[in-house]
This record gives structure tokens, sequence and C-alpha cells, in this order.
């Protein structure tokens, strides 16, 4: 069973794999951000791919989530964990500080967040949006291999960016009470979800958004503390793969059983 790893900002390049391999694999959704990085971590086969590409070539919008999910279940992926850079919206959650949030609310408004469509209605519960156990599994890993401050749980604002927040959207949401925001865990766990894989993030923060009094949040501070953030991130996904349960005994494996809304004879060849 293969565990897929998809990078985010600040990482560009898999985990220390033994005997890799690249493979280059074409999807009916375009090609993934990059040449799919296969090799074995503690007798686990991982699959890696850096969601903006090698030369972070694409944007949050843009970023080819469905390639990228469609490759990883190609090669046999069950369980997706990946990493986000994310601005805090709050005062005890500073930059360098790491959290596995367990809800999400999206805003974005330009992505294709489904497989389907086309003649098939699917609709897919997500009121848990990320795997319950992986969550926790990803939290107890930030406990345990490394220094870095972390926190299990809290919510993942994804806007659609590029731009960052104004300050009344990013007082907005944190009136909400909401934890982190950033631009990309949507569609990537609603995709993971329909192609019934587990997923979860651990997220790197790397600035306090715009809500503190005359802050700005400048690409150089996101890059400085995603490339600060990079040990720590690639620590807790190694323990998290090392560690990695057998079994898996959540509901992602069977997540699209009952959620299909066009009769199996009217659904197109
Ligand atoms: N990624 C990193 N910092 C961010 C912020 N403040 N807003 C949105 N995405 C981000």
């Amino acid at each position: 069973m293969t565990i897929g790893f998809i990078g985010g900002s600040g990482i560009y390049e898999a985990l220390p794999l033994e005997d890799t391999r690249e493979e280059e694999i074409s999807t009916p959704f375009g090609d993934p951000s990059a040449p799919v990085t296969i090799g074995e971590l503690a007798g686990e086969e991982v699959a890696f791919l850096p969601r903006h590409g090698p030369d972070h070539q694409h944007t949050p919008t843009n970023a080819p989530y469905k390639a990228n999910i469609h490759a990883l279940k190609q090669v046999g992926v069950e369980r997706v964990l990946s990493s986000n850079a994310v601005g805090s919206l709050r005062e005890d959650l500073p930059p360098q500080t790491l959290l596995v949030p367990d809800q999400i609310f999206d805003r974005t408004k330009h992505r294709d967040s489904t497989f389907f469509g086309d003649g098939i209605v699917v609709h897919m519960p997500f009121a848990d949006p990320y795997c319950p156990h992986m969550v926790e599994h990803l939290s107890e890993s930030c406990e345990t291999a490394t220094d870095a401050d972390s926190e299990e749980g809290g919510t993942y604002v994804c806007i659609e960016g590029p731009q960052y927040s104004t300050r009344a959207e990013s007082e907005f949401y944190r009136d909400q009470g909401w934890d982190v925001i950033g631009m990309t865990t949507i569609p990537e766990a609603k995709l993971a979800r329909e192609a019934e894989m587990c997923y979860a993030t651990v997220t790197g923060v790397t600035d306090y958004d715009v809500w503190k009094e005359d802050s700005e949040v400048t690409l150089q501070e996101v890059l400085d503390n995603a490339a600060e953030n990079e040990e720590s991130i690639k620590e807790v996904v190694e323990h998290a793969v090392r560690n990695m349960p057998d079994e898996r005994e959540c509901d992602c494996g069977h997540a699209l059983e009952g959620t299909i809304n066009t009769p199996t004879e009217a659904i197109p060849e």
C-alpha cells in the first residue's frame, strides 16, 4: 500500500527515500505538477509530488489538483499526507508553528473540485473534510518527531488567492474563530475524498496575515518562514510514514458508497 505526500510551498523534494524512480504519469485531467517520485522509507512505498511543480510554476488556482490526485491513485496510493504554508489568525500561533487542521472553510471561487459531473451526479459527505485517523496520526507525529510547537485541530480557511486578504476579510475570518488561512487545501481534500483516499495535512505558519495593526504579508516573509518550516514538516511526515498503521480503520476507503444520485443504467459509458 503506497503512501502519498504532496509537498506545499517550501517542499520541492521528496523525503529521504531509497531506491527512487520517477514516473511520468498521464491522466484524463492532464499532467500532474511533476513526475511522481516513488521510493521506499522504512519498508513503506512513498509517492511524492510537489504541488506547485518543481520550480513553483503553478498558482494556487491553477495547480493541477485533479491530475495530482488521479496520478497518486494510479500508483496505488490509499493515504495522502500533505503540507501547506499558511497565515495565522491567532496571536498564539506565531510563524514556524505547525497545525494539523480538522476543519475547512472554503472561500475558493474558481476551482474544479469534483471528478464527477458529465452525467454522473455525486453528493459526497464532507462534514469531516480530513481523515480523522490521519489528523490524529499527523498530530501525534508533530508532538513526537519535531521540536517545533504544534497544535492538533483547527479550521483552515482556504481563499482563492493569489492575492492575500484585505484587512476586513482577515478580521472577519479571525472573528469566526478560525485558525489558519491558506490557498491550497481545496480542492485537494475534496478530490481525495472522492477518490476514496485518506487525506490530512500539516500546515506550517509563515505569517500573521493582516489582522494585526499595520501588519502586511510579504512574499519574502512567507518564503523565509516556509524554508524554516521545511525541516520540521519533513520530520513530521517521515515519522508519520514510518509509523503508519497497517490497516485503514476509517470510512475514507468506501466514501463513494451511497453517494451516486444517477441510476447505473443512466450513467454514460
Ligand atoms: N499562505 C501563507 N500565508 C498566507 C496568508 N496569510 N494568506 C493566504 N495564504 C497564505
